[in-house]
């Protein structure tokens, strides 16, 4: 299994399923597959049952993962970062962090509003919170660590495909 870990925005679902696309992989996105499961969206979860509940979801979905081989999982950007989700998302295969700054994370998210965490005044000042508090889980949770913000969804297609290629 290809697991894509990251902040908010940083790519994750679009690069995954491009990778899936070209290795002829299954494609999850955690938070769809938690969407469909529970029939409410994202937004709908934390607006109605909280955050806490949301987590709860998550690490049941975490540990309900077998490691498959030819799947690429997008995960929701706070997976990693709570209980020992990163360490079980690690026995399931191939981490990379997508690793992207704030700035960038904050032009790609500003008008969006289907995340909940970013549903604020000050986005920017939260990403920057968030990120300093997640960052050293993403990387201790990831096999590969890839600065993000100046590769296009291709590149960074390629890159994982190749490094996946080279540990086989
Ligand atoms: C979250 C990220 C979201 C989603 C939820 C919470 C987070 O996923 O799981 O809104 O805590 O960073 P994406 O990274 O796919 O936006």
């Amino acid at each position: 299994m290809i697991v894509l870990i990251g902040f908010m925005g940083c790519g994750k679902s679009t690069i995954g399923r491009s990778i899936a696309k070209k290795l002829n992989y299954r494609f999850i996105d955690s938070d769809k597959a938690i969407e469909e499961e529970k029939g409410m969206s994202i937004s709908e979860i934390f607006d109605t049952k909280g955050e806490e509940f949301f987590r709860a979801i998550e690490r049941e979905y975490v540990e309900k993962l077998s490691s498959e081989e030819k799947i690429v999982l997008a995960t929701g950007g706070g997976m990693p970062c709570y209980g020992d989700n990163g360490s079980i998302l690690q026995r399931l295969g191939n981490v990379f962090y997508l690793k992207c700054s704030p700035q960038t994370i904050y032009e790609r998210l500003k008008d969006d509003t289907t995340r909940p965490l970013l549903m604020c005044e000050d986005k920017l000042a939260v990403i920057q919170q968030l990120l300093t508090m997640r960052n050293e889980k993403y990387e201790s949770a990831a096999n590969y660590v890839l600065e993000a913000d100046n590769l296009t969804a291709d590149e960074l297609t390629e890159l994982i495909i190749n490094k996946c290629h080279e540990k086989m």
